[in-house]
C-alpha cells in the first residue's frame, strides 16, 4: 500500500515538470522604463535590478531549480502578481497620480521590510538590501516623486 502510494507521488512529480509556466524573458529598459520617466541613478537601478526586478520588470534572471516544479509555478505566480502591481518597465504607461504613488510605495515597502518577499531572500541571499542601500532607495524614491510631470 506505502509502496503504491509512493509510487504515485513520484508518477504525479514526473508529469508536473512537463507543465511549464510561460516565462517573463521581454525586454528590460525599453521605452516605458522608469529611468524615462524619472533620474534613476547607477547605485540606485542596480539595487532595484537585483532585489525587486525579478517580479517587477519585463525581465526575470531564472536560477536552475525555477525548472523544478512546482517551484517554478510559484516563482511565476510571484512574477504575474508582482507585475501587476508595479512594473518599473512600463512606469511610463502609468498616470502621473499613480506613478507618484507607486514611488511613494515603494520607500514604504522597503521602510516596512515588506519588499523583497521573505520567502524570495531565503532563496535570493543577494536580493537582501543593506541597511544604506534601503536609505538610498528610500531618499531616491522620494525625490522622484518630485520629478513625475
Ligand atoms: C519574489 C517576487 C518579488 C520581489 C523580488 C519583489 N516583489 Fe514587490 N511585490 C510582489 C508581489 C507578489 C506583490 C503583490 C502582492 C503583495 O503586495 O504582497 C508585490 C507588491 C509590491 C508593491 C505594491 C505595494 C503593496 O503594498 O502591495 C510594491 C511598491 C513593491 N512590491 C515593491 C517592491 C520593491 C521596491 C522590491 C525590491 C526591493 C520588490 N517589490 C521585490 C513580488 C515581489
Amino acid at each position: 500500500m506505502m509502496k503504491k502510494i509512493l509510487y504515485v507521488i513520484i508518477g504525479l512529480l514526473l508529469v508536473i515538470q512537463f507543465i511549464r509556466p510561460e516565462e517573463n524573458r521581454g525586454e528590460s529598459g525599453g521605452p516605458h522604463a522608469l529611468q524615462n520617466v524619472v533620474d534613476v541613478p547607477d547605485t540606485v537601478l542596480a539595487v532595484l535590478k537585483t532585489s525587486c526586478y525579478d517580479c517587477h520588470s519585463n525581465t526575470t534572471v531564472y536560477p536552475w531549480y525555477t525548472n523544478v516544479q512546482p517551484v517554478g509555478w510559484w516563482l511565476a505566480n510571484h512574477v504575474s502578481e508582482g507585475k501587476r502591481e508595479l512594473n518599473f518597465d512600463e512606469f511610463k504607461t502609468y498616470p502621473s497620480k499613480k506613478a507618484i504613488h507607486k514611488l511613494e510605495e515603494t520607500a514604504d515597502v522597503i521602510k516596512e521590510n515588506e519588499m523583497p518577499l521573505n520567502s524570495y531572500l531565503l532563496i535570493h541571499r543577494t536580493a537582501k538590501l543593506t541597511e544604506a542601500q534601503k536609505q538610498m532607495v528610500i531618499d531616491w524614491a522620494q525625490q522622484a516623486q518630485m520629478q513625475v510631470k
